[in-house]
């Protein structure tokens, strides 16, 4: 699949002729130097772009020919984002933050609170359910911010830079985090410049110039199903 920018000599080719498969279950880790691609092909992998050639198919449904709003349905039944930024709602609490989406979704306010307070505790922060994001810590606020991924219980988790905010005390507390959901069987695609989230993962991607240079399938790999390598 590709996705370019721009046109003539202002064409961007950010995703260059990629071929990806993740079986369920898997952790991938996709890493490269900025502007290599690692942005758009998450944002293609999540309904968030479309590629401007080539199908994305997710579990079995292709999702690249979906209207607007079937794609944005997909977005959220299906699939869990983290950004970098934890994009939370700061005049919402935490457990306010992990609920919204199950509310819009038209889950009842007893479920979706049930629900987000198990969430929360999940991630270890069941104890801070009531406090304003600007009242947690940075590792705390992306800890939310799995959460709330979580809270459609998504095929696929993707994470953009998910540590690039935080220092390296809460980058092992969100590492430990990843590596519980890899071991739950959640599959996962981060997008990451730190090298010891890569160690979590049971695949390392190396994007260069929009394109593959590297996909090493790590040994003792044992979720895999299909031809690995
Ligand atoms: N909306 C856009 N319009 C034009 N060019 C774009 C657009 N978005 C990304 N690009 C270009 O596509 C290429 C890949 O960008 P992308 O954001 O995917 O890189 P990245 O690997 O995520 O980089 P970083 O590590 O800095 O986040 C870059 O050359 C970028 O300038
Ligand atoms: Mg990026």
């Amino acid at each position: 699949m590709n996705k370019w920018y721009g046109r003539d000599s202002g064409l961007v080719r950010a995703v260059d002729e990629v071929d990806l498969d993740v079986p369920a279950g898997q952790a991938v880790a996709i890493m490269g130097p900025s502007g290599c691609g690692k942005s758009s092909l998450l944002h293609l992998l999540g309904g968030l772009q479309r590629p401007s050639d080539g199908e994305v198919w997710l579990a079995g449904r292709r999702i690249d020919t979906l209207s607007e709003g079937a794609l944005a349905r997909l977005r959220r039944d299906s699939v869990g984002f983290v950004f970098q930024s934890f994009h939370l709602m700061d005049e919402l609490t935490a457990v306010e933050n992990v609920e919204l989406a199950a509310l819009l979704a038209g889950q009842s306010p007893r479920r979706a609170r049930r629900r987000a307070l198990e969430l929360l505790d999940r991630v270890g922060l069941a104890d801070r359910a009531t406090h304003l994001p600007s009242a947690l810590s940075g590792g705390q606020r992306q800890r939310v911010a799995i959460a709330r991924a979580l809270s459609n219980e998504p095929l696929v988790v993707l994470a953009d830079e998910p540590t690039g905010n935080l220092d390296s005390a809460a980058t092992v507390e969100v590492l430990r985090l990843f590596e519980e959901l890899r071991v739950a069987g959640q599959t996962l695609v981060v997008v990451t410049h730190d090298a010891r989230i890569a160690a979590v993962a049971d695949r390392v991607i190396s994007m260069r110039d929009g394109s593959f240079a590297d996909d090493s399938w790590l040994a003792g790999t044992g979720t895999i199903y299909g031809g690995g390598r």
